[in-house]
């Protein structure tokens, strides 16, 4: 296919990120890429990348660019590889991937970008999968992926086949039925040191309380579960402030430590319980870097946004509805 051929054939998709309320840390698989623990996660639509992409005999590799630079296709090809499997074709594929805010920086933009991908790679290769089918596949390129094939509030299962058959996600509940708002902290535009997958294994192989944190992974999820269909703001944001410091405990016991906060992370977060003292109900999420994502309901969004920008050290403060699946789109 020449590049002419492959303008015409392309196909185009847009996926969001998501941020965990309850978190995922650790595998059960690392080859099959199985997490160790289930997760419940809200798909964020201020947080999105946009994807093109062409399979092309005349290609001996594949090619992928991010925010027009060219990057490992590593992840990708783990996708591409079961999309070509699948669809009985050879040919390697020009991935072409934009996000809107800073990637490899704790924002999931490899949750985004995999769901993108696996969702235009399937269109390009002519194959009719079901969302499920597909969030299985992008679990494989990164776990957090599975989760943004859907929209709204998502829970992914670790399952317990040894093949990761049972190991998908699903939509929870729809966004239009509890529009909860985040705001997100951006402290650091540059990406973070220790990509989350290195920083997994290193954990699951040195943590002392690795073992306790899949231990109880069931129960904080039946609880998170639990929380988020009954609507509960004050439950649900307390949990995913209990979760995520569990996972950053993990983190800081590994050894040797991953610390992914910046002063800023921490100033966030005095000011999450700040506003808290003051009535304002807001609750804080961070993932493997120095962002920080803000929960409340939309009343509160644009006077947490303006708080925030106070910080010095805070680049950025985006607030974000809840968004939609990964899907197809016909314009660039
Ligand atoms: C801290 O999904 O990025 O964001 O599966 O190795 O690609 P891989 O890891 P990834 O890890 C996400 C970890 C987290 C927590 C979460 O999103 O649940």
């Amino acid at each position: 296919m020449d590049a002419n051929n492959g303008e015409k054939s392309t196909v185009r998709s847009v996926a969001y990120s998501n941020i965990a309320l309850a978190k995922y840390w650790g595998k059960r698989d690392s080859k099959l890429n199985i997490p160790a623990v289930g997760s419940i996660s809200i798909t964020l639509d201020a947080l999105e990348t946009k994807t093109s992409l062409y399979f092309d005999s005349n290609l001996d590799c594949d090619e992928l660019k991010v925010d027009g630079n060219a990057a490992s296709p590593k992840k990708a090809s783990r996708v591409l590889d079961l999309i070509r499997d699948r669809a009985g074709i050879s040919d390697f594929a020009a991935v072409n991937s934009r996000n809107d805010f800073p990637g490899g920086a704790g924002l999931a933009s490899s949750a985004s970008g995999i769901a993108a991908l696996t969702v235009a790679a399937a269109g390009a290769a002519g194959l009719e999968l079901t969302e499920r089918e597909l969030s299985i596949i992008a679990r494989r390129g990164s776990a957090s992926a599975a989760r943004s094939i859907f929209g709204g509030f998502v829970e992914l299962h670790t399952g317990t086949a040894r093949d990761g058959s049972d190991s998908f996600a699903e939509p929870l509940m729809a966004a239009s039925d509890w529009p909860l708002n985040v705001v997100v902290a951006i402290t650091q535009l540059t990406p973070k040191a220790t990509s989350s997958t290195e920083g997994m294994l290193a954990t699951s192989g040195s943590s002392p309380f690795y073992q306790t944190w899949v231990e109880n992974a069931p129960s904080a999820l039946d609880e998170m579960r639990s929380a988020v269909l009954a609507k509960d703001f004050q439950k649900t944001g307390e949990l995913a402030e209990r979760s995520c410091l569990a996972m950053h405990s993990l983190m800081l016991t590994t050894n040797p430590p991953l610390i992914y906060w910046n002063p800023a992370t921490l100033e966030v977060i005095q000011l999450v319980l700040r506003l808290r003292n003051e009535g304002v109900e807001c609750y804080f999420t961070i993932d493997a870097g120095p962002q920080v994502k803000i929960l409340c309901e939309s009343q509160n969004a644009s006077r947490i946004a303006l708080e925030l920008i106070e910080i010095s050290g805070v680049e950025e403060a985006r607030i974000s509805e809840l968004g939609p699946g990964a899907h197809l789109v016909t314009k660039p």
